[in-house]
């Protein structure tokens, strides 16, 4: 790609959300910042994961994914789903689980539970396109983006 695109790329703004998933008694989480709503009726909403995720594996096999609306100031918060070890990136923070058995985060905003409807690789990233099922607003806040973040996801592994 060419190195001017990356900076255009740079100067776009994301939601930074973290992706719960699960499989039977596996369970994951990661941050994710390519996710929109892509239909108002019904309630779609896409997650662009690429495929060598754990988390891709866990929501191809379960067909379900969660997103959760974190505050401006949780950046702290967020260390907790980049480490190796799936099991470590849940141990440590409050959960519990959704309808469709992935992990629903404590601390946040709001989130919102998808079953996986369809699945689309038109690039390097699965778009997993899902209809919400359950969704809750719990807390009142800024909601956090790539503006809080330093560096920006180019989705090149
Ligand atoms: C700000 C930020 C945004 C990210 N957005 C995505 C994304 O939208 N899709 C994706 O596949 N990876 C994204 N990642 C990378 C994953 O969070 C990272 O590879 C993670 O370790 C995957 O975890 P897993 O392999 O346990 O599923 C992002 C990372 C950061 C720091």
């Amino acid at each position: 790609m060419q190195e001017g695109w990356k900076k255009t790329l740079g100067q776009m703004t994301y939601g930074i959300y973290v992706l719960t998933s699960h499989y039977e008694d596996e369970i994951n989480g990661m941050i994710a910042s390519w996710v929109s709503q892509i239909s108002y009726e019904p309630l779609l909403i896409m997650a662009a994961v690429h495929p060598n995720r754990y988390s891709h594996r866990l929501i191809e096999k379960s067909g379900s994914f969660a997103l959760h609306v974190i505050d401006s100031r949780q950046k702290d918060f967020l260390t907790h789903f980049k480490g190796p070890d799936p099991k470590a990136k849940l141990a440590s923070v409050r959960w519990k689980r959704g309808h469709t058995g992935c992990p629903i985060l404590h601390d946040c905003l709001a989130y919102l539970e998808c079953r996986v409807k369809t699945v689309h690789t038109p690039g390097n990233h699965t778009l997993f396109i899902g209809e919400v099922v359950a969704a809750e607003s719990l807390n009142e806040g800024r909601p956090f983006s790539s503006v809080d973040y330093d560096g920006i996801y180019l989705g090149q592994k």
